[in-house]
């Protein structure tokens, strides 16, 4: 019987997580470990933290608490759990925030919270990632970006600015990270069912979200939708592509 070769093995690798406390990098950690990968996880809830890492399958992974906003601190930190686990060969940054606010109540400290979390930590984390030590000989850095960015989103338009500012991001640093081996890519997500769908739908009536719903041909996504894209683009399956935006999102922008 011929081997069965799996393009997305992910045996030998170390990935760091962010947002693994819930949703998607919750989901995208547990599939790199089942990929085979050692998987450092982040977040700031300590608990339910620890409810990711009880579920992660194999050995030598690892729960890290780390506030992303304190964005300055970001390559330190990565730094010190490169020594405490190994060099990263993929980042997968999952953390984020949203909250919609309509234009007409814009203020400066909504800004900066949704601009710190969402792009300004993706940033820092570049940053980090290429530092000597912190990052294997190659390394894949995957953000998330969102289709609020690409297809109207009212009442949410800071959001969905950070998240054009991460595609954009996408296409510099896939250039100038080139130097440094790392591949940089995004991907696109509509609407997954997670927590931080959940809280922005006790806003909506039963009518606005059947509405949204029928916006996606698909349907709504899982998190596992995103997760296995995110994998594909860390694994070796994906070692040919950098600075691309993969939509991943049930049709909505098609
Ligand atoms: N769900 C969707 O429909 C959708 C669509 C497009 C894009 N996205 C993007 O996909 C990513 C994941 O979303 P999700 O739906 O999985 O969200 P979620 O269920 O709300 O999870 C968000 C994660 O981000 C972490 N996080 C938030 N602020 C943080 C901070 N300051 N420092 C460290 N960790 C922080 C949270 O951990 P703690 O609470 O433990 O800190 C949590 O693990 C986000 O970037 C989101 O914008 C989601």
């Amino acid at each position: 019987m011929p081997a069965i070769i799996n393009p997305m093995d992910l045996s030998g690798r170390h990935i760091l997580v962010t947002g693994a406390s819930a949703g998607i990098g919750r989901a995208t950690a547990i599939l790199a470990a089942k990929l085979g990968a050692r998987v450092t996880i982040t977040g700031r809830d300590q608990d339910r933290l620890a409810a990711t890492l009880a579920d992660l399958p194999g050995d030598g992974h690892r729960a890290d608490a780390f506030d992303l906003s304190a964005i300055d601190a970001i390559p330190a930190w990565m730094k010190a759990a490169a020594q405490a686990n190994g060099p990263f060969h993929g980042l997968a940054h999952c953390a984020g925030i949203q909250t919609l606010r309509p234009i007409r109540i814009f203020q400066a400290d909504f800004f900066d919270e949704v601009m710190r979390t969402n792009l300004g930590a993706s940033l820092a984390l570049a940053k980090g990632l290429r530092q000597k030590g912190v990052k294997a000989d190659r390394a894949s850095l995957v953000y998330i970006s969102s289709t609020a960015a690409t297809a109207s989103s009212p009442a949410n338009v800071v959001y969905a600015a950070a998240k054009g500012g991460i595609i954009a991001a996408t296409k510099g640093l896939s250039a100038e990270l080139l130097p440094d081996a790392i591949r940089v890519n995004c991907v696109v997500p509509s609407i997954v069912m997670t927590e931080l769908i959940e809280r922005g739908f006790e806003k909506l009536n039963a009518d606005q979200i059947a509405h949204l719903e029928k916006l996606q041909p698909l349907g709504f996504g899982h998190p596992d939708d995103v997760a296995n894209a995110i994998c594909f683009l860390i694994s070796d399956a994906g070692r040919w592509i950098t600075g691309t935006s993969m939509v991943v999102d049930g049709g909505r922008t098609a």
